[in-house]
């Protein structure tokens, strides 16, 4: 690897750190949303999730004992302005100066993600994503935590995945604030995007040589056959779902074929788009240092007219993605690996992207301890071993990719499907809070040494095979 590659596993700030009501924390959206009757598929809420709050020094530590060189957490709003804006939280703040602190300390090189998805419930009330006083709110959080940060974080992202917050949140309602309104969604699409180029220069300025960029989640979108309808669909589901959010921020604006099939579905009204105003598209496309991508699987998209009841969400766009039978994991998402080349490759030839990290790369499978307590999630291993395989291929085509970050540290809370899926590469037994390393974990961390040279010493001993002890 390069000099400088950045190696490294992500989480987010609701998924692992549990606290939801202490040092000050107003409730989020998703701290709301959780207690919604039927919201959450096993009925759970993130109040404790991983207690990584309380626990943040041993998962430091674990993070080192493994040999990680790169963290990408988040940092969570209503912690730190449980007003949404104004009076700032020092409680708040404090546990990410200890985070970030810990981390530089152990060699570990933090990347922050300012909005992972749990906007205050405060501002929620006043309108949430889809009223444009959100992208002043933004940028005065983006300043308050980068002033108090930014001499030493040099690596920001504004927002993760703007179509699950926009789409997800306020047009499918399967993701907080469960709306079901998709002129909303457009128009919490256009803040958020509106909100990353207002804050980008905000904080270059309160960091000094950082790096500053977005992450996107993108898939490509295939046709399930050659038939002209299933073209269709899958142009107009990579215009919903990449395109999007892509073109504006490259400087193209909004792609002119979503805006035909909007208006034609009723969710655009005829001539401009009303929440864009002068001067928004330019902001939007504010040059940035890099782009993050999170990459998980394709889509392969088939005419409405094959509509079946779980693609019901995405039938509304006017596109099915249904998967034939190929091998997928426990989310239901095919692996192809391939698609993460094809995607580094479309955003270098056709947006000039002139620098990108696979931010999030990951799987779900349930395997636990067996007997001996050893956790044997060998599909991990291949799942990865097969991704960055084709990372490592893009960098020998001469795409540029400065980084690679597996979703996820440790099993955490996955949204609306609660604690059944797991993702970690640490294993999670919610009700102790021990955290055992997966085999794959060993696996990244030999991994990491082979590509990275040789890993800081483990602080603790912690040897490979070893079964998890108490401290973790
Ligand atoms: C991404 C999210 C992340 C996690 C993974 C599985 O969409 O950014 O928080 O839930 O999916």
């Amino acid at each position: 690897m390069p000099a400088g590659f950045q190696l490294g596993v992500a989480t987010s700030a609701f998924q692992i750190e549990g606290a939801a009501r202490e040092d000050g924390k107003s409730p989020s959206i998703w701290d709301t949303f959780c207690r919604q009757p039927g919201a959450i598929g096993d009925g759970s809420n993130a109040d404790i999730a991983c207690d990584h709050y309380h626990r943040m020094e041993d998962d430091v530590r674990l993070m080192q004992d493994l040999g990680i060189r790169a963290y990408r957490f988040s940092i969570s709003w209503p912690r730190i302005l449980p007003n949404g804006r104004g009076r700032v939280e020092p409680r708040g703040l404090s546990f990410y100066h200890r985070l970030v602190d810990a981390l530089l300390a152990a060699g570990i090189t933090p990347f922050a993600t300012l909005y992972h998805w749990d906007l205050p419930q405060v501002l929620q009330d006043q309108g949430g994503w889809p009223a444009r006083e959100r992208v002043e709110d933004f940028v005065r959080y983006a300043d308050v935590v980068t002033a108090s940060l930014g001499d030493r974080v040099k690596h920001w992202v504004t927002h993760n995945e703007p179509w699950c917050i926009a789409i997800l949140g306020h047009w499918v309602g399967c993701h907080a604030p469960g709306l079901k309104n998709p002129a909303a969604a457009l128009a919490a699409a256009h803040h958020v995007l509106l909100s990353h180029g207002a804050a980008a220069p905000v904080i270059r300025a309160n960091s000094p040589d950082c790096r500053v960029g977005i992450c996107l989640n993108l898939s490509p979108a295939v046709a399930a056959s050659s038939r002209e309808e299933d073209l269709e669909a899958a142009r107009h589901y990579d215009g919903y779902f990449n395109r999007w959010f892509l073109d504006p921020l490259y400087g193209h604006g909004y792609p002119e074929d979503m805006m035909a099939d909007y208006r034609k579905a009723g969710i655009l009204p005829d001539g401009p788009l009303p929440f864009v105003r002068e001067g928004d598209l330019a902001r939007i496309a504010t040059p940035c240092d890099f782009l993050g991508v999170n990459y998980y699987t394709r889509e392969i998209c088939r005419s409405a007219t094959a509509v079946s009841p779980e693609n019901a969400a995405a039938a509304a766009s006017g596109a099915v993605s249904a998967s034939p039978h190929v091998e997928k994991t426990e989310m239901g998402w095919e692996v192809y690996p391939e698609g993460l080349f094809e995607t580094l490759r479309r955003l270098f030839v056709g947006y000039r992207v002139p620098s990108i990290y696979v931010l999030e790369n990951g799987c779900s499978y349930s395997d636990g301890p067996n007997a001996q307590g050893v956790i044997e999630d060998e599909r991990r291993i291949r799942y990865l071993g097969a991704h960055i395989e084709q990372a490592l291929h893009a960098m020998a085509c001469g795409l540029p990719l400065a980084g690679y970050f597996v979703w996820s540290l440790m099993d955490n809370f996955e949204w609306q499907h609660g604690f059944r899926q797991r993702f970690g590469l640490v294993w999670m037994d919610y009700a102790t809070q021990r955290r055992i390393p997966k085999q794959s974990a060993w696996w990244y961390s030999a991994t990491t040494r082979r590509l990275c040279g040789s890993a800081p010493i483990a602080r603790s001993g912690l040897r490979e095979g070893a079964l998890c002890r108490p401290k973790y």
